[in-house]
């Protein structure tokens, strides 16, 4: 907490340790009220001439400090509030030193802290510190040795980095001690103390070593793991065959926690997991949850090499891990289920959460050049804009080329903190290309906007197509370079048949993966050959993370999104379509298909070649957030009874289709998490959906599905359908039933109050008020918040934009109220109230004046402080 306004650490003032630790040694001794940590650490001098050592530490309480065996006297180091600073040091030294900490009242959940009856850690990413005095940043690498004490009965697992040394129990005291033989930064530390069931099975490497994998979960979820070690397993092998990544330890262990800030945590060897992003089974977990489970398990193994093995210099690097693995997790998750579908989920994500932080008060480059709390800059930014940026790079050396530039970064950089720099110039070296002018993506804030004019010449048989790029001013970014945009593309002829492509200039046209390469402010390429006038099929594969303006007809885009051979750009088109409809509905407020749009509908419905889970995503309007991104003015309520009305006129116009398509996929085969399977749900219950909304019919076979429904997945999505009904009758016996059935689970009924507080039928404040009541919730636990608070300011957005500014006011006083218990959570509630600027101007006051009220809150958090202040300018 503060009170003077806190200070920006900046990127240009980064200089190397004076000291490095070449050996950590802890010992920690857990008691019920408190912890005891010993440290003894072997230093060695990084700087010529430096003498001085500077430790970070926070709500400690130091007990003793010794240099080379000698108590350590006060004139030789100065404690700040949050520091230590050693003086007149030589070339070697042992310092010891001992502190106490309080577990059991840490509710920021970083450091050491108790989730339920368990001891956890998390040091990401200024979390060790919390722990003991050290040098707490990520170019300090270090072998550590980790000895934990605590009472045998109560604590039977004793977990920490590495492989296991000995356990031995004596005195009642259990005794454990693990050895990382890998030199590693703090932030990837981790401890764990519990009575812990575990699920245990193998791999075998590459090389044919064998690998023990090992689940630890509290015990009433022993059976929710198989689908993780299944993931966990299909991961190792996907990384050895993708990336020729090998696992490095005998032993590999995921635990399962509750109480967690984020999803999960890479810790070597170690990883901690948030409980729902890694536990399932059919009956709890829903479709959407395995790929979820499946995504994350993914993301954290490889962080083994992409973060642990190689790792950030200082955290303005942070994207180079986060952005690299991102990438590696999306080409898993397209391998094993549909690519298409994976790139319309990223793309949908970029364009409603990315694009909104990058073009608000929030905004910064992948690489950013300052901040005040870290913690604030794990954002879709660093991460999904970090991933499209390495994405680019893949499309720009191809396949191949992008292999061999991440063997030599890997092979370059092993057990180094590295910069982004030194990503791009492995890629570079590897391939050839001269990377310098694609480095602008990683220094830039801001969206670019690509606009794109078309001239056919038919005497000349030649398409003319003009390129302009512009990247609007972001706070303290002005006057942009133009950037290095891939462009894959396409021409389609009258049959809706791709033509071959011959384009001039020559030089920027790569045909292995049809992408246009467009580096100026503006540019003119001129294809010939060109027949008859094509349609043109910009950006296929969201090959680039920018906003387009090409002024298209609806004809044309029916078109596209009917003959499309890029999967990706028939969902664009369909959107796009939808846009003018919901826009249509807007201005008329009245909207009805035309016969050829309700036909195009229809035959998707039908179409059983396609990706049962791609027609779901055509047949889906943009969410209200996606609309909100393509209007300069923010009106939520229009926004909403405009979409309302498309969606209603779908409905009713397909009620017949929807009805066949919905029985066509009930299906009697045991549930099973696989896509084929899954990919037919997601397609069932959005017919369901649809049919439920316009019929009595519908919305019986929706309370008759959930009665019989035997997994999550169609119990949850008839329990969705019914809550939006809006039919009290039919809602709130189903969410009583509900509840009785799972009020034992935690993560099924977290389901249960998102369902609630996300829907626009019965997301009120009020009904929300009722919730943050209700004996299911519990303020100190993250998942808890972010089911009931974040669902209902980002999905229920007709009741958060309420006239008065109620719903504001409810989201204000979350974030009072948790700034100083979890002041990151609290940080990462406010993200709705920084989009202010953009709302219609009655709503904007009101939600400035919230942020206004909790800027003279005083005693602000440095992270709430951060994003008030940046927010109101
Ligand atoms: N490094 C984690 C990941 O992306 C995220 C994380 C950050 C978790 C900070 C906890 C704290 O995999
Ligand atoms: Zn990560």
């Amino acid at each position: 907490m503060r009170d003077a306004q806190p200070k920006a650490i900046q990127l240009s003032d980064y200089r190397a340790p004076n000291y490095q630790v070449e050996t950590t040694h802890l010992r920690f001794e857990l008691f019920n009220d408190y912890t005891i940590v010993h440290s003894k650490l072997e230093l060695v001098r990084h700087q010529a001439d430096a003498t001085s050592l500077h430790l970070d530490g926070q709500e400690l309480e130091l007990i003793s400090i010794e240099l080379d065996g000698q108590p350590l006297t006060a004139e030789r180091y100065v404690l700040g509030e949050e520091s230590m600073e050693i003086h007149g040091l030589g070339e070697r030294h042992t310092l010891a030193i001992v502190t106490r900490i309080y577990p059991a009242k840490n509710t920021a959940l970083e450091g050491l802290y108790r989730s339920g009856g368990m001891y956890c850690t998390q040091c990401e990413a200024e979390g060790f510190r919390r722990i003991t005095y050290y040098p707490d940043r990520p170019d300090v690498m270090s072998v550590f040795t980790t000895e934990i004490i605590a009472d045998a009965e109560q604590f039977p697992v004793l977990l920490s980095n590495g492989n296991p040394v000995s356990e031995t129990v004596s005195d009642g005291k259990r005794h454990a001690v693990w050895l990382d033989p890998h030199k590693k930064p703090a932030y990837l530390f981790a401890l764990v103390a519990g009575d812990l069931k575990v699920k245990e099975d193998r791999f075998t490497t590459m090389s044919g070593r064998d690998v023990v994998l090992k689940i630890f979960v509290e015990p009433q979820n022993i059976d929710k793991t198989d689908y993780a070690i299944d993931a966990l397993q299909r991961s190792m092998r996907w990384d050895e065959e993708v990336y020729g990544r090998e696992y490095d330890l005998d032993i590999f262990m995921i635990v399962a926690v509750d109480d967690f800030n984020m999803g999960a945590m890479e810790n070597k060897g170690l990883n901690v997991f948030n409980s729902s992003c890694v536990l399932a089974n059919p009956a709890t977990a829903t479709d959407a949850a395995y790929q979820r489970i499946e995504s994350i398990v993914a993301h954290e193994y490889f962080h083994n090499w992409s973060g642990n093995r190689v790792t950030c210099r200082d955290w303005f690097q942070l994207s180079l891990k986060e952005g690299f693995t991102v990438f590696r997790d999306a080409g898993f998750s397209a391998d094993m289920n549909s690519a298409t579908v994976k790139r319309v989920e990223d793309a949908k994500i970029m364009r409603t959460v990315q694009f909104a932080e990058d073009g608000g008060p929030m905004a910064h480059p992948v690489q950013p050049d300052a901040y005040i709390e870290i913690s604030n800059f794990y954002t879709v930014t660093i991460y999904e804009k970090g991933c499209e940026v390495v994405g680019m790079l893949h499309k720009i050396l191809g396949a191949e080329k992008f292999r061999k530039g991440s063997d030599l970064y890997f092979a370059r950089h092993d057990g180094q903190a590295v910069t982004i720099n030194e990503f791009v110039s492995a890629m570079q070296d590897a391939s050839g290309i001269d990377l310098t002018l694609f480095k602008r993506w990683y220094k830039q804030a801001g969206t670019p906007i690509v606009s794109a004019t078309t001239k056919y010449d038919a005497e000349a048989k030649t398409l003319s197509l003009t390129l302009r790029q512009h990247t609007p001013d972001t706070p303290k970014q002005t006057n942009k370079l133009p950037v290095w945009i891939p462009v894959q593309l396409g021409l389609l002829d009258a049959n809706g048949n791709d033509m071959a492509i011959q384009v001039e200039p020559a030089a920027a046209w790569t045909p292995e993966s049809q992408v246009l390469h467009f580096k100026e402010a503006e540019q003119t390429f001129v294809f010939s050959g060109v027949t008859t006038e094509p349609v043109v099929s910009l950006f296929r594969d969201f090959s680039a993370p920018v906003k387009v303006q090409f002024d298209q007809t609806p004809t044309d885009l029916l078109f596209l999104l009917k003959h499309d051979s890029d999967g990706f750009n028939r969902w664009d088109a369909g959107q796009r379509l939808m846009l003018h409809w919901i826009e249509q509905a807007a201005a008329t407020s009245e909207f009805s298909l035309a016969p050829t749009e309700r036909e195009a509908l229809a035959s998707l419905l039908a179409d059983t070649e396609l990706d049962a889970a791609m027609v779901a995503y055509l047949l889906t309007l943009p969410s209200e957030a996606y609309i909100s991104e393509f209007s300069d003015v923010v009106d939520p309520l229009r926004i909403h009874t405009s979409r309302e009305a498309v969606c209603q006129a779908i409905a009713v116009d397909l009620s017949a289709e929807f009805k066949d398509c919905y029985l066509r996929l009930c299906s009697s085969d045991e549930y099973a998490p696989i896509p084929a399977q899954m990919t037919a749900r997601a397609l069932k219950n959005l017919a369901l959906s649809y049919w439920a909304r316009v019929t009595d019919e519908g919305l019986e076979q929706a309370q008759q599905q959930f009665a019989s429904a035997d997994n999550m997945t169609d119990q949850m999505a008839a329990l969705i359908v019914m809550v939006n009904s809006g039919n009290e009758a039919v809602a709130a016996p189903a969410l009583t039933s509900f509840y009785q059935q799972w009020q034992t689970d935690p993560l099924v009924v977290n389901q249960w109050l998102s369902a609630q507080a996300g829907s626009s039928a019965m997301g009120t404040v009020e009904h929300v008020k009722y919730l943050l009541a209700h004996p299911a919730f519990d303020w100190r636990n993250p998942n808890k918040v972010r089911s009931v608070i974040s669902i209902f300011a980002n999905q229920s957005l007709v009741n958060f934009h309420r006239e008065d500014g109620a719903g504001y006011a409810l989201l204000a006083d979350a974030v009072i109220r948790l700034n100083s218990s979890n002041p990151q959570i609290a940080s990462r509630l406010l993200t709705p109230l920084t989009k202010w600027q953009r709302l219609v101007p009655t709503l904007s006051q009101l939600m400035k004046a919230e942020l206004q009220r909790i800027m003279h809150q005083g005693n602000l958090s440095k992270d709430v402080y951060e994003v008030v202040s940046k927010s109101l300018g």
